[in-house]
């Protein structure tokens, strides 16, 4: 099994190559810079391994030789959809790491009949969030006859964004201090309120500050559970911080992303709200330690998996390609599905 890893000199790509080295799996280090190349090699112990330089023009040319694809070279929106293509003319899965909401449907809209001709799966973001919400959602979904609307909820506290996170985020501020897409009545809409501002997360007595937020689970959860409402929440207080545009000069001051203890001390806590029409309904949960870390442990099992279990050709939300009870156990997230308590609204003063 031998995969190539796209943008491979980025701070979420060594994490990757790192775990692919001790899982066993030959790596190929693609990126468009041969000095930052060598140097990420040397960086993550790989020293030995291929290491090809490609731009735009060359990139299936790259791929080739190669079971899958795992691409880390952010902004996605800005070079994400080349990456793909070339993935796709070369014959490799493809799986990347982006949250970007509208790369991601741009994805789904406009290569799935090329995946399936050429016999190619693509699943995109396969990070610490997309992922294992949209299985927990498609878990849900088995337990329930009918839903209305499924509202998603992060809150990550400590730890601190990369600079490839952070130019993601300047890279899409229009979504984000709009609040990004809504999926309702069959479509996916922009610029709807939230439903919900406020959220009680497990174990805590108040209330947590909510604003809609353009996550990658609204594109995805759609193409496999039946509900009438999906719409992506974050904590109020980092919306407000990451809708203040950065300068890209002072980003590029900044260190490459968490120091492993900073990764370590992170808590990650991520909720899907079902609602039924009785207005009742289940509520997922997925916590965990380390985003960077989670998000190249899922790169890597989902990439594995394409190559050795043959998911169906095309381009596939995480729970169209994965099992997703066998999926989240693999990775070792702790989840749970338990009935949904009230919204603070509806609680008695
Ligand atoms: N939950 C989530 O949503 C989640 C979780 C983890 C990661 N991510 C995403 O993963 C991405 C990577 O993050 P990171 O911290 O690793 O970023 P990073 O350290 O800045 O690395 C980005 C990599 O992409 C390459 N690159 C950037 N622009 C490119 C372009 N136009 N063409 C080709 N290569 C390009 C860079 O290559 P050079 O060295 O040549 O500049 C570098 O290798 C970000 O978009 C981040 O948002 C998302």
């Amino acid at each position: 099994m031998r995969i190539a890893v796209y943008g491979a000199s980025g701070y979420q790509a060594k994490l990757v190559l790192t775990e692919l080295s001790r899982r066993g799996i030959d790596a190929v280090l693609v990126g468009r810079d041969a000095e930052r190349l060598r140097r990420a090699a040397t960086e993550v112990g790989l020293a030995a391994s291929p290491r090809r330089v490609a731009d735009r023009t060359t990139l299936t040319h790259s791929f080739a030789g190669c079971d899958a694809v795992i691409n880390c070279a952010g902004p996605f929106t800005a070079s994400g959809q080349a990456v793909v293509r070339a993935a796709i003319d070369a014959g490799c899965h493809y799986v990347d790491t982006a949250g970007e909401q509208l790369y991601l449907k741009t994805i789904f809209d406009t290569l799935a009949g090329e995946a399936e001709r050429r016999g190619v799966t693509v699943v995109p973001a396969v990070n610490d969030g997309c992922l294992p919400g949209d299985l927990v959602a498609h878990l849900i979904a088995d337990r329930l006859t009918s839903i209305d609307q499924i509202t998603v909820s992060h809150v990550i506290v400590g730890g601190g964004p990369s600079r490839g996170s952070l130019r993601s985020a300047l890279h899409t501020l229009d979504a984000l201090t709009t609040g990004g897409l809504t999926y309702d009545n069959g479509a996916w809409h922009s610029g709807l309120p939230a439903r919900n501002t406020s959220i009680v997360l497990p174990g805590a007595s108040e209330p947590t500050e909510m604003a809609k937020f353009p996550l990658p689970e609204v594109v995805t959860i759609p193409r496999h559970v039946r509900v009438g409402h999906v719409e992506g929440l974050a904590e109020a207080a980092l919306v407000a911080r990451l809708s203040t545009s950065v300068p890209p000069e002072l980003i590029d001051t900044l260190p490459e992303g968490p120091t492993p203890e900073a990764r370590l001390s992170q808590r990650f806590t991520y909720v899907f709200d079902a609602t039924t029409p009785d207005g009742r309904g289940l509520r997922g949960l997925v916590q965990g330690v380390d985003t960077y870390g989670t998000t190249a442990t899922i790169a890597v099992e989902a990439a594995r998996r394409l190559i050795a279990d043959d998911a169906k050709p095309g381009v596939l939300a995480p729970a169209q390609a994965f099992e997703a009870a066998d999926f989240l156990s693999a990775v070792g997230l702790s989840w749970s599905i338990s009935p949904r308590p009230s919204p603070p609204s509806d609680r008695p003063c």
